[in-house]
């Protein structure tokens, strides 16, 4: 078992029969998926499950999860998803992938927010390795890019992995990928990015997880969001 099926098989303990859980998105939310199918497999579970993307959709269909869609739903138990980076007070970078819109609504609407990390995305501030990803609205791309460099920001359009078109989320809009100058504190950029017209939602996941699992060499550990750094 490598870090990361370690790490989502960890989280499985979270879950509990009947229910409704969050899949994420990435490649350690993968293992989770393939281990929460194996679990309500074995035990005979009554899960039902909501994905944050296409990408999660298809796989919980590959191991026949039973799935809810996201507009059915006004709460859920439990979301298990991966990050880009988490600083000690418990702040997400997510948005890699291109669905930031559900990611962020599932996160806000559970009740526990668990995140599967490996030691590498262990960051002192949010933007040290990943620009914030932007999700703007596509006619307003030039002026949220003029808003974002008022406060700092050098932004550019995410393009595709071939470089030949700009990347489109599921929800339709364009990525502005930003590099901040200095290091903002996380509630201030959190706050600024919220503030902004034009932007349909960010990547800075400011007090929304419950519990960090890191798992480094083989072990996981627990961090839960009272005994973060605040
Ligand atoms: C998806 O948009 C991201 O927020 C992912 O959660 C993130 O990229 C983690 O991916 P890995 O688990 O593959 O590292």
């Amino acid at each position: 078992m490598n870090d990361k099926q370690k790490v989502a098989q960890a989280a499985i303990e979270y879950v509990k029969d009947g229910m409704v859980v969050g899949l994420g998105t990435g490649s350690t939310a993968n293992y989770f998926i393939e281990a929460l199918a194996l679990c309500v497999k074995e035990k005979q579970w009554s899960i039902k499950v909501v994905s944050s993307s296409t990408v999660s959709l298809i796989k919980a269909q590959e191991y026949g999860l039973e799935l809810v869609s996201l507009d059915q739903l006004s709460h859920l138990d439990l979301y298990v998803d991966g990050a880009d980076e988490v600083t000690p007070d418990l702040t997400l970078l997510k948005g890699r992938g291109y669905d930031l819109v559900k990611e962020k609504l599932l996160a806000k609407a559970c009740k526990r927010f668990l995140v599967l990390v490996d030691q590498s995305k262990q960051v002192e501030t949010i933007g040290e390795k990943f620009p914030v990803p932007i999700e703007v609205i596509p006619f307003a791309w030039q002026m949220v890019k003029e808003s974002l460099r008022q406060i700092g920001g050098d932004s550019e359009l995410r393009q595709t992995a071939s470089k030949d078109g700009l990347v489109i989320t599921s929800h339709g809009s364009l990525v502005l990928d930003t590099r901040f100058k200095g290091s903002p504190g996380t509630k201030e950029l959190n706050d600024r990015l919220n503030a902004i017209p034009g932007v349909v939602e960010h990547g800075v996941f400011y007090k929304l997880a419950s519990d960090l699992l890191i798992v480094e060499e083989g072990k996981v550990s627990v961090l839960s969001e009272a005994e973060s750094r605040r």
